[in-house]
């Protein structure tokens, strides 16, 4: 059976973490075996060089599964006006070495990272529409499964979340639909969440699974949402299926699969819920 296991973890802002956790998730991580890592921005809690410094131990220690990181609004400097202005992703581009957007294909599965931050607008985020679609238009090797990763979200649980959804989110989700995506990833509310898109979005024909991380390290964190990843598994058998298992960390440090929730590709070539999740373990 051919599987792809993916972690997608946000928001460590390291400068605000909570050291106790940090070996609990790498232990995790080590027993889970992703095939991929995903973190989706707010990497540092100020965008200082010291705590990109601490960011670059820790995902040095995820080697050698790979990384995509993309930046949050916190990984921007707020306070340094020139900085913020000038060369917004000076930190960023130091420690990953490369762009702000990449791709990854692994077997059949493609990831596009985009870039959601604005140096003018932290909380809601901002799209260049026609830079996204030309970024997923580009002639790609067929895949099964596209996916579209970036900071801000485009689903939330909680009202008081309303406010920091991306900005331009419709315009977004009519091109993800137009391009066949399957799956939207995110962060930033610190609120782990999936959902399929036809509740918020019942215009868009497409039914795209909409998925958002906790945040794994930090202690900003919020009410009956602790320090939390979510363990994303593709697999691409011939009805392809992705399931959900959220993993929050116990009392024993360590990180627990929570909640489950699994989707299997319908013949409108969308996503539909199904009720029977697997063991991930
Ligand atoms: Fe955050
Ligand atoms: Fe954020």
């Amino acid at each position: 059976m051919k599987q792809i296991r993916i972690a997608h973890l946000s928001d460590p802002h390291f400068g605000a973490i909570n050291e106790g956790v940090v070996e609990g998730l790498l232990t995790t991580l080590n027993k889970l075996k992703p095939s991929l890592i995903l973190l989706t921005g707010d990497i540092t809690q100020r965008a200082r060089r010291s705590q990109f410094r601490a960011a670059k131990v820790f995902t040095k220690s995820l080697l050698p599964t790979p990384i995509i990181a993309l930046p949050g609004n916190h990984d921007i400097p707020l306070f340094n006006l020139p900085a913020r202005i000038l060369h917004p992703y000076r930190g960023f581009r130091r420690l990953f070495k490369d762009k702000v957007e990449k791709d990854y294909v692994l077997h059949e599965v493609r990831v596009t990272g985009l870039n959601s931050t604005s140096r003018w607008r932290h909380v809601q985020g901002d799209f260049n529409l026609e830079r996204i679609t030309h970024r997923l238009k580009a002639p790609q090797v067929p895949t099964k499964i596209r996916i579209v990763a970036f900071h801000h979200p485009m689903d939330c649980a909680q009202h008081v979340d309303e406010k920091n959804l991306l900005r331009g989110r419709d315009e977004a989700m009519q091109i993800f639909a137009e391009q066949k995506i399957d799956l939207v990833l995110g962060g930033h509310i610190h609120d782990p969440f999936v959902n399929l898109s036809g509740q918020r979005y019942p215009h868009i024909q497409r039914s795209i699974i909409l998925g958002v991380a906790g945040t794994c390290l930090s202690w900003r964190t919020r009410a009956a949402a602790p320090n939390s990843f979510n363990l994303i598994d593709v697999n691409l058998e011939d009805t392809p299926e992705i399931q959900f298992t959220r993993y929050d960390i116990s009392d024993r440090l360590l990180f627990a699969p929570i909640t489950c929730r699994k989707f299997v590709r319908d013949r409108s070539d969308g996503w539909s819920e199904i009720e029977k999740c697997d063991d991930p373990l």
